[in-house]
């Protein structure tokens, strides 16, 4: 246990002056500096003047098994004095690196089997965008390179990523994007269903991708990209028909499907992998954060067989990868911090106490600002509207979000919150207890900032 003191009005002082935060309002920081968390501790941490928050979003939608795990140290030192380094170019290769990917092809569903490494999500959907479009140019179809992705979708902000992710803010001020990115509407029932049941409302998305299909031509579509249940976007929860029949349609056309599981992989919706809630099979996925619980950057990618099988045909070289690719390091503690999911079955935990919190903070649904209480497993969102008839979002300038922000954080919360909600995502090592603590917590922080 790290017993450092720290000066916590020297380090605010030094962010504000030297470190460029990412998706922050750069403005408000420069005033308000940050939050310095200096240590943590299963589903809590600490700042750098003691107080304890319980982390309610995993740092980053990561941290699966919660903080402070010395086996996870363990596997990083040991690994550390044995090879630091080494790529996985050039033919060269180390065991964990190995071992790894093998896990990878054990654990993930159907045949999904090959596996490429990246240091993130991005890099990953990078990666999976370009094996894609890689897989059909050499059978002869290089014309086949679009790439369809849902509004509200988000696959990371490298160029290729933010292209496929579907948030326009995240567009804004930073030129011109790559060609070839289509996206359709969410199935976001509770913004985008009207009058319609379920089943029209699936009926409706999916007239939507035929329509989008016959519109530019299957033979121009790589493949269709999406996260089993959307994140960042707004913990958007599909309709349970709605991969099935999404995965259908592509199959139909010839057009690979591409599960975003940076998220939803390694337990998070309560199963291990996202696409087991719904019975689907993509052909390739990407994966990261729950890969090593955070405690070392790590993605990878996967691919079929039959898109294995495609990639070794040609006697060519696969000009793709990273330095970082199938990091010794990082590979360890994925192999380490596997077990550890596995061996704790956290998976069940997730689906378990995340129903429990589900029903907890659905006791803010009669709110007359709670707009919608929706989630799977460790991933949940309280929706606000300044009008619930008419579902309004909230005017920016009202500041809601980070309203809420301090509220939360006033009552020892950590979770995300914006001017349309409050996301939860904590680690899936939550106890029934802490989930009783995070819901009174959001209870307090939204009747204090909306009465
Ligand atoms: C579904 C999804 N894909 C990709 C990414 C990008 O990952 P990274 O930030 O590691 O590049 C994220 C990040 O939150 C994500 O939620």
């Amino acid at each position: 246990m790290a017993t450092t003191t720290w000066n916590t009005a020297e380090l605010v002082q030094m962010d504000i002056e030297h470190m460029l935060h990412p998706v922050t309002n750069l403005h408000q920081h420069a005033r308000t500096g940050p939050l310095v968390l200096a240590r943590g501790s299963g589903s809590k941490v600490y700042d750098t003047d003691g107080k304890e928050y319980i982390d309610g979003f995993a740092g980053l939608w990561n941290v699966n098994v919660g903080h402070g795990r010395s086996e996870l140290a363990e596997a990083a030192r040991t690994q550390i004095e044995t090879l630091a380094f080494a790529p996985t170019f050039f033919g060269l290769a180390t065991p964990p690196a190995i071992e790894l990917a093998a896990k990878l092809a054990a654990m993930y569903p159907g045949p999904v089997n090959h596996f490429n490494f990246t240091s993130g999500g991005a890099e990953s959907n990078e990666t999976a965008i370009k094996i894609a479009r890689y897989f059909w140019s050499i059978q002869g179809r290089p014309e086949k390179v679009k790439i369809i992705s849902r509004l509200q979708g988000y696959h990371g902000i490298a160029m290729g990523a933010l292209s496929a992710t579907g948030i326009p803010s995240y567009w804004a001020h930073f030129g011109p994007r790559p060609e070839g990115f289509i996206h359709l509407s969410a199935p976001y029932a509770y913004r985008n269903a009207g009058d319609l049941d379920e089943a029209a409302f699936v009926d409706k998305l999916c007239a939507e991708l035929e329509e989008m299909i016959a519109r530019e031509g299957a033979g121009t579509i790589a493949a269709m990209i999406g996260e089993p249940v959307q994140g960042a976007g707004g913990v958007i929860v599909p309709p349970d028909s709605y991969w099935p029949r999404i995965a259908e349609i592509l199959r139909a056309h010839d057009i690979l499907l591409i599960a975003d599981e940076v998220i939803t992989g390694f337990g998070r919706t309560g199963t291990l992998f996202g696409v087991q809630q719904y019975g689907i099979q993509p052909d390739i996925v990407s994966i990261a954060k729950g890969i090593t619980s955070g405690y070392q950057p790590l993605g990878a990618v996967g691919v079929s067989d039959r898109i294995y099988q495609q990639m070794i045909e040609p006697d060519q070289m696969f000009m793709h990868g990273f330095t970082y690719s199938g990091h010794p390091v990082a590979c360890a503690v994925a192999l380490r911090n596997i077990q550890i999911i596995e061996e704790e079955d956290v998976t069940s935990n997730a689906a378990k106490v995340g129903a429990y919190l589900l029903d907890r903070l659905q006791e803010l649904s009669p709110h007359q600002n709670v707009g919608e209480v929706r989630g799977k497993g460790m991933m949940l969102i309280v929706e606000v509207v300044a009008d619930k008839g008419a579902k309004a979002k909230f005017d920016p300038a009202l500041n809601i979000g980070p309203k809420l922000q301090a509220a939360t954080r006033e009552r020892g919360l950590i979770v995300r919150c914006s001017n349309d909600g409050i996301a939860i995502a904590p680690p899936l090592i939550l106890t029934e207890d802490e989930a009783d603590r995070l819901a009174h917590a959001i209870q307090g922080a939204v009747v204090e900032v909306l009465g």
